[in-house]
């Protein structure tokens, strides 16, 4: 593992309870990673006030002060790189980040989404996996492209879906499992093992050809 601990930026514009797992995990010593920025779209952000009391800076940008979303894009990721991060990760982050201003960033940039990508990009996730009569359910963690939920996969969590689901109760039942799904990605990042290539994820320097999956005891790695 590298000497050097991953600068991390957060993203997030509400709860932060995917940003709390990820304090609670580099406080039990299982991420070697610095945060260094915590970020939202929202002032009022929770995340913002976990981010506060872990003693970690923040910065709260209102979309509304730029004339349109490129400007504002173009700010929040200069402003990122500012704080020095190597890697930029949105944990419910409810924005699309727009292509030029993702740039610079492509490989470096990771979100958690609520479904087992392909399947159901964007919102209401839980709602459309129960309309479609799913069996399975889950998140996803992937880089992020310009494309909405859309770059290379590189883990995920199942559930399996019973018949008095309702979607409560599926995010009751997927979030702890994304609270694990996410850290454990980063924590790849953090020790080099994982890294993007034009190709897609690579592990160990070599493609993953399906996305690694969460069980019990962590990631199965190939
Ligand atoms: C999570 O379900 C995540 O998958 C999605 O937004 C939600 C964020 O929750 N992208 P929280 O703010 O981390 O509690």
């Amino acid at each position: 593992m590298s000497a050097t601990p991953l600068k991390v930026a957060v993203l997030a514009s509400g709860r932060g309870s995917n940003l709390a797992a990820l304090l609670a995990a580099r406080d039990r010593g299982e991420l070697p990673v610095d945060f260094v920025l915590v970020g939202s779209d929202k002032a009022s952000a929770h995340a913002l006030q976990l981010a506060k009391a872990a003693g970690i800076a923040t910065l709260a940008l209102s979309p509304r002060n730029y004339p349109d979303r490129r400007s504002f894009d173009l700010d929040l990721l200069a402003r990122i790189a500012a704080s020095g991060a190597d890697i930029l990760v949105l944990a419910g982050f409810m924005r699309v980040l727009d292509g030029e201003a993702l740039a610079p960033w492509i490989g470096r940039v990771i979100n958690i989404h609520p479904s087992l990508l392909p399947k159901y990009r964007g919102l209401h996730t839980h709602r459309r996996a129960l309309e479609a009569g799913d069996r399975e359910h889950g998140a996803s963690v992937h880089y992020v492209t310009a494309e909405l939920d859309g770059g290379p996969l590189i883990a995920q969590a199942r559930i399996t879906v019973h018949p008095d689901d309702d979607e409560d109760t599926l995010a009751q039942r997927l979030l702890p499992l994304e609270h694990r799904l996410l850290p454990t990605v980063l924590s790849l990042m953090a020790s080099r093992r994982l890294r993007w290539s034009d190709d897609g994820a690579q592990l160990d320097g070599q493609p993953l050809r399906t996305p690694l999956a969460l069980g019990e005891h962590g990631l199965h790695l190939p």
